[in-house]
């Protein structure tokens, strides 16, 4: 049987990193028709890869008979769009973040697990083979016990000046936290393998998005005097096992690396391991000793193609009816943990997080 496959949102993202990731997957999937509410967008797509187009999912949802669906609109309408093709009775591969908080992710998760479907969060960058060597290290036992784990994931100058990024109704209210620290946060709480957080303390700050004369050093165009969302944010948590996680996250800040770049770390009473890249980690070393010596180890990684390692093992996820290797189950957690960091910045205080 080939999936019947729809893709809901064809803009950059969409078109390059699930529909064309698809077609490689024809001998399994069978893409049926695209939905986008940019008329001129949608007829662009559907022409050049003879596939039909709507403006309205849900049409494209009753009339096609799908099976699967990506959802790669602006956040701000992930999980309602998630939920009403959940209700349909098809298979969801929503791109990152799940939702714009902790309550829409949670509503998605027990609308999938009601409807017995599959329901899987875009995070390519769990592909990275950077990051799986990381896991087989830290949940092989090298690493003895995790006690602090670092995540930072910062541009010089990237506010993404669209409205998909900083309208607030499209972007969820909320900004570079949760737009790319949704990637740190995942990567690191994989390594640590979900473990569940306790408390967290953060601050959120907005120190460029709302001056005029920085617009130009950054992406796109917006009004500053309208843009209130974070531009840089840290957090503080606490997780279960005595391990503390501290997060640096921002679309633009006064550092000197040009490009978007990320730094994980993770240290562990007998070896530590340092990862980099952007938001996904594509290099990485692990740090211990033998008896008499300090040791450094790198791996060999193979190369991938990560957009289509994800959109390979959704497929397969149905076709196997096999849990999706990204849950979101795990999104709850990371939520909890962006939710937790806002809240504590608002509010000024550590706050407690009980799932
Ligand atoms: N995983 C990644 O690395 C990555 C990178 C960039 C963006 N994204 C995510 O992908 C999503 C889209 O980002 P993008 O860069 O492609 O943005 P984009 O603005 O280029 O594309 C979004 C598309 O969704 C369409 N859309 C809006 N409302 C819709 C609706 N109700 N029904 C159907 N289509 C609708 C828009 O018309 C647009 O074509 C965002 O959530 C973003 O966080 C992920």
């Amino acid at each position: 049987m080939k999936i019947r496959y729809g893709i809901i949102g064809v803009g950059g993202h969409g078109k390059n990193r699930h529909l064309i990731p698809l077609i490689k997957l024809k001998n399994k999937v069978e893409i049926v028709a695209v939905a986008d509410v940019k008329k001129e967008r949608c007829e662009e797509v559907s022409s050049q890869f003879n596939i039909k187009c709507y403006l309205d999912y849900m049409e494209m949802v009753e009339k096609e008979s799908l099976n699967a669906v990506s959802i790669v609109t602006p956040t701000g309408l992930h999980s309602r769009i998630a939920i009403n093709v959940l209700n349909k009775g098809v298979n969801v591969l929503v791109d990152k973040p799940l939702g714009s908080n902790l309550e829409e992710v949670k509503e998605v998760v027990n609308t999938a697990r009601n409807k017995g479907l599959k329901l899987m969060v875009g995070y390519w960058s769990r592909f990275s083979p950077a990051l799986q060597y990381g896991k087989e290290i830290i949940h092989n036992g090298l690493l003895g016990e995790p006690y602090v784990a670092y995540g930072y994931l910062v541009r010089r100058r990237g506010i993404p000046g669209i409205p998909t990024f900083i309208d607030k109704t499209l972007s969820g209210g909320r900004g570079a936290l949760l737009d790319i620290g949704c990637y740190l946060i995942d990567n690191l709480l994989s390594l640590l393998k979900f473990r569940k957080p306790i408390s967290v303390m953060g601050k959120v700050y907005t120190k460029f998005g709302n001056v005029k004369e920085e617009v130009k050093f950054n992406w796109g165009s917006w009004d500053p005097e309208n843009f209130s969302l974070d531009d840089y944010a840290v957090g503080l948590v606490k997780l279960e096992g005595d391990v503390s996680l501290i997060l640096e996250v921002g679309w633009s800040a006064n550092v000197s690396h040009v490009e978007e770049k990320s730094y994980v770390r993770i240290l562990g009473d007998k070896g530590g391991i340092e990862g980099s890249g952007h938001e996904a980690i594509v290099d990485i070393s692990f740090h211990s000793r033998t008896e008499n010596f300090l040791t450094d180890t790198k791996p060999v990684l193979r190369k991938v193609d990560p957009y289509f390692e994800m959109i390979n093992a959704f497929v397969d996820s149905i076709l196997t009816d096999r849990e999706p290797p990204i849950t979101g189950e795990e999104s709850v957690t990371l939520h909890s943990i962006i939710d937790g960091i806002y809240k504590s910045s608002t509010e000024d205080k550590e706050v407690k997080i009980s799932l």
